[in-house]
């Protein structure tokens, strides 16, 4: 056998963001021995870029609000593709998961009165997301990460886990990966394994994620045998840098507009009023006063247009610039200068002023911003089962961003940082469990962890072959450009065929230099997680013949009520995974309860 070091424990987590951190501090708390491993360094996740705040109906600012509005905003956002229960489930134990928060020590901006407040948001019909300035995802995981190494869980950093390992019966019962500073080989056998790897936005050109999010937690599960829904779904936060192109894609967060921002084409023209949808219009503004009206007092109830949900919003923007309305370097105009006062602009959104100023040379105190389109969020992932995040395969646990169902067709921006806190709570718990019911301590099979080795390491044996930086270019450019907001049958088709010549080359690939701190050999044991992904994302939209929320077809405009009553399932049986074919079919969603779908109709 390959040569490695072995750590055995009850409960691994892999992936240190906000719900990898909040998974493994509930496991712990019910006495589990439980490792955190992760890719970078503890407190470096996607997580950050949830940065206008935590949603939750504490009904702080607006009393009216309550859980069952929530819910309903929730799936009226997905388009009604979510997992009813994850979305009841969320919106009722979000509060309690935010003052726990409060309790470990996080500090949220407050009403004058002492109470944590709340700020506007797309599609809320409330007031509702607890922030700390722009900066709340920050905030999130210090907190986390502070009671997590209070708590005394073993943390591994800068560990890449290349691939799941499981026992005779299939359950899961570990992992295989290698650590980044040295190259070496690495095992952890467990009882039960949360998946907590956030996003796939690297396998996109423009994205506001960082280099760690390759979907690994995503294609584990695949190539491990587990189901995943709704791949087609991804989410285009509206609002990413589009200049200087060193950034490109940067995130500006929503609470820019949630503050008083407005888009603005290149006309000065406030555009938004142009898209609104039949299904928003009761209660969006058709006029520039009642929108501005709606910001001090909200009683009349119809929001700015400029806070619709993000799908919305992106493919607004996308119409624009393709209709020649668009700003200097590719986006629009996002103007809240000449809204708000200097001092409250620094105050509110300090980090999106000092990004700004940094990176682009924009006083967004005196000039409007120019932003565009970014890949921000995936939807679709593991199918877990709602109340223990336990995926299809056993042993195996999902939560957070590598989780699907809960989010449907497209996300409401806040409810991501609630998500991982009510899901990784619920997935620690779910393990937990799972352990306590497994007596044998699992060993790692010989053999699973050579073959895992032998694949990582075969690029440094070939010569002549291509780097991986070039092949994972050219995966970025046909996703950006065949899969990204507006996709059709033809392109969707020829970037299927695009990923099976990647696959071809990936195969080939050659990386020179030692295993220690090899950023090449790193990116080329990430590519046959992106190659996977892409291909579930591109199958995916590929079957879904309509548009709902994240996912446009311009060859099918419109929603189809018939495929708004289905879930994409797709699965990997084939023992080894990457590579081999993956299955697609669709499922029915499960039945909603009465008292539930009155909520959505009454439009409670
Ligand atoms: O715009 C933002 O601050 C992002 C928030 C989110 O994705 O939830």
């Amino acid at each position: 056998m390959a040569e490695h070091e072995t750590h055995r424990y009850d409960v691994i987590v892999i992936g240190a963001g906000g719900a990898g951190l909040r998974a493994a501090i509930e496991a712990k708390a019910r006495g589990l021995s439980t490792a955190l491993v992760c890719k970078s360094l503890l407190g470096k996740a996607h997580t950050v870029m949830a940065e206008g705040g935590v949603a939750a109906a504490m009904g702080n600012v607006y009393p009216e609000d309550n859980w069952q509005v929530h819910f309903r905003d929730t799936m009226r956002g997905g388009k009604y593709l979510n997992s009813w229960r994850m979305a009841q489930l969320h919106a009722q134990e979000a509060p309690d998961r935010v003052y726990e928060l409060e309790a470990w020590g996080a500090l949220f901006d407050r009403t004058s009165d002492g109470r944590i407040t709340q700020r506007d948001f797309g599609g809320h019909r409330y007031a509702r997301l607890a922030h700390v300035g722009d900066r709340t995802g920050l905030e999130l995981i210090r907190t986390l990460q502070q009671k997590a190494v209070s708590s005394d869980i073993d943390v591994f950093m800068e560990c890449k886990i290349l691939r799941l390992l499981h026992d005779d019966s299939g359950t899961v019962s570990g992992a295989v990966g290698y650590w980044r500073p040295s190259g070496e080989a690495v095992v952890f056998e467990a009882k039960a394994v949360v998946l907590a790897t956030g996003s796939i936005g690297r396998c996109y050109t423009y994205t506001s994620n960082s280099w760690e999010s390759t979907g690994d937690g995503h294609a584990m599960a695949l190539w491990a045998g587990a189901d995943v829904i709704e791949m087609e779904c991804v989410q285009f936060h509206p609002t990413g840098m589009v200049w200087p192109l060193s950034v490109r894609g940067l995130l500006v967060t929503e609470g820019v507009r949630g503050d008083g921002g407005a888009l603005k084409n290149s006309e000065g023209r406030r555009f938004m009023f142009d898209y609104i949808p039949e299904m928003f219009r009761e209660e969006t503004a058709d006029t520039e006063e009642e929108a501005d009206a709606w910001y001090e007092d909200h009683a009349n109830n119809r929001r700015t247009p400029d806070l619709l949900p993000r799908d919305e919003v992106a493919r607004a923007i996308n119409s624009e610039v393709k209709a020649g309305r668009g700003s200097p370097h590719g986006g629009v105009f996002l103007d809240i200068a000449s809204r708000r006062s200097p001092e409250y602009i620094r105050r509110r959104l300090p980090s999106m002023y000092h990004q700004f100023m940094e990176l682009a040379g924009v006083d967004i105190t005196a000039e409007a911003m120019e932003v565009g389109p970014t890949c921000h969020y995936m939807m679709g992932g593991v199918r877990v089962d709602p109340e223990s995040q336990a995926a299809t395969v056993p042993g195996l646990f999902a939560a957070g961003e590598v989780a699907g169902g809960m989010h449907g067709a497209n996300r409401l921006g806040g409810n991501s940082l609630s998500d991982l806190l009510v899901f990784g709570r619920r997935a620690g718990a779910g393990a937990s469990d799972f352990a306590e019911g497994r007596d044998q301590p699992p060993s790692a099979d010989p053999s699973q962890v050579d073959a895992v080795l032998a694949d990582a390491l075969a690029p440094f044996g070939r010569d002549g072959g291509e780097n991986p930086y070039d092949i994972h270019h050219d995966l970025q450019s046909t996703m950006q450009s065949l899969v990204g907001i507006i996709r059709t049958g033809s392109e969707l088709e020829e970037a299927l065929d695009k990923l099976g010549e990647l696959r071809e080359r990936t195969a080939k690939m050659s990386v020179a230099g030692g295993r220690a701190y090899n950023p090449a050999w790193n990116l080329a044991t990430d590519l046959p997680s992106m190659l996977t992904v892409s291909t579930a994302i591109t199958q995916g939209a590929l079957a879904r013949k309509e548009s709902r929320g994240g996912h446009t077809r311009d060859d099918f405009p419109a929603p189809d009520p018939e495929l708004g009553k289905l879930n994409f399932v797709q699965r990997q049986t084939s023992e080894r995974g990457d590579g081999a074919p993956i299955h697609i079919g669709p499922e029915p969603l499960s039945e909603m309860p009465a008292e539930l779908r009155e909520l959505l109709e009454e439009g409670h």
